[in-house]
């Protein structure tokens, strides 16, 4: 199983050596390697993602990334994000699942990560003005609706397709492809919400939810609403899945540019995403489900900074090590 690391920028690499360590504890005969992208790699080869990278990464079963985005990139034409842009779409990995739990919510949030705005013909006219443009494809909304409609089915059966129809023409073809799919899930119950309802609804009632699928935008936005109404950023994990090929495995923070470099982010968002990795990547899911169990438990008493405690990174990557060894549900390894 060969899985590729991408630890980047800020605590990115910080996170992604606890996620590692945790990683190697539950498969000790992965085969890892660790490449650049971001920042070091737009200083070293000008490229945010260097083809050895990409090329990588298009050979594992699975990528880990931290995250990327800091520094001072203005001799640069391109920054450190546009390499996990490239990345995104070059493993065409269009639908990025997040989950978010508490003892009361229990949301998946689907967000269309390879188009919309995000891809858009950008440019600045003659007079000054510049522009963005946000394009759909109906195979593009399509696909991403797909994957909302059958992680529903195997959830709570209900889905929300969140858009903006009484504005914008990508919404409306949205909303018209959801319920033209609807006839496929006569077991799903579909509703559509207004993405500034559906941001009101998030906070006032956020265990109404099972599965909410989007554009990219609004995605981005709900979901760090969601993460701050079920711990904060330092838990929230997701995994950007395409149809075949390797999937994309990333917390959904950034690089916390005002911790990095002090030892004391929250690895757990990181480490969630190994446990996505292990069931959607390696196809590992009572690994997956060990791994959860033993972070639960070193959550108890191992906490870091922004949920309340003292730990240091690295001290929670070790518990959740201890933790998965203290598991007597675990296999000897002669077995
Ligand atoms: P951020 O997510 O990096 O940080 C927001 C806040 O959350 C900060 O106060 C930070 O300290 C805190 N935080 C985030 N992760 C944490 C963790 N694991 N433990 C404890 N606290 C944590 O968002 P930002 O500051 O707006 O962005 C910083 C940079 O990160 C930008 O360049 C942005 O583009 C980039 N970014 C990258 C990714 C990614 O690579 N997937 C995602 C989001 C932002
Ligand atoms: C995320 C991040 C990125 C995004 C940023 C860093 C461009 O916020 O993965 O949620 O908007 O996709
Ligand atoms: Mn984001």
């Amino acid at each position: 199983m060969k899985v590729v690391f991408l630890p980047g920028d800020g605590i990115g690499p910080e996170v992604v050596a606890e996620a590692r360590k945790v990683l190697v504890a539950v498969v000790p005969d992965l085969e890892a390697s660790e490449h650049l992208i971001g920042f070091d790699a737009l200083a070293q080869d000008g490229d945010a993602l260097p083809p050895v990278t990409l090329a990588a990464c298009e050979e594992a079963d699975g990528v880990l990334l931290g995250a990327v985005g800091s520094g001072d990139y203005s001799w640069s034409t391109s920054n450190p994000e546009d390499g996990m842009f490239s990345l995104r779409r070059a493993l065409d990995v269009y639908a990025n699942v997040r989950p978010f739990r508490t003892a009361e919510i229990d949301l998946l949030i689907v967000r269309e990560l390879v188009g919309g705005l995000y891809f858009g013909e950008r440019g600045t006219r003659a007079d000054g003005t510049v522009y963005d443009t946000c394009e759909y494809r109906p195979d593009q909304v399509d696909r991403v609706l797909r994957r909302g409609f059958e992680l529903a089915r195997s959830r709570r059966g209900k889905l929300t397709s969140v858009d903006k129809a009484n504005v914008l023409a990508t919404s409306r073809m949205w909303r018209e492809r959801a319920l033209a799919l609807a006839a496929d899930y006569p077991d799903v119950e579909l509703d559509h919400l207004l993405v500034d309802t559906a941001a009101m609804r998030l906070v006032q009632a956020p265990e109404s939810f099972d599965v909410i699928v989007t554009e990219n935008t609004f995605g981005d936005i709900l979901s760090d609403i969601a993460a701050a109404l079920s711990g904060g950023l330092g838990l929230a994990a997701s995994a950007s899945l395409g149809d075949s090929g390797p999937g994309l495995f990333e917390p959904v923070h950034g690089t916390a540019p005002d911790i990095a470099g002090q030892g004391i982010a929250n690895p757990t968002a990181a480490i969630r995403s190994v446990a996505m990795l292990l069931e959607h990547g390696l196809d590992l899911p009572d690994q997956a489900a060990r791994l959860e169990a033993a972070l639960d438990r070193a959550a108890t008493t191992v906490r870091t900074r922004d949920q309340g405690g003292s730990a240091s990174t690295a001290e929670l990557g070790d518990a959740v090590v201890a933790a998965l060894d203290a598991d007597p549900s675990k296999e000897p390894a002669d077995a």
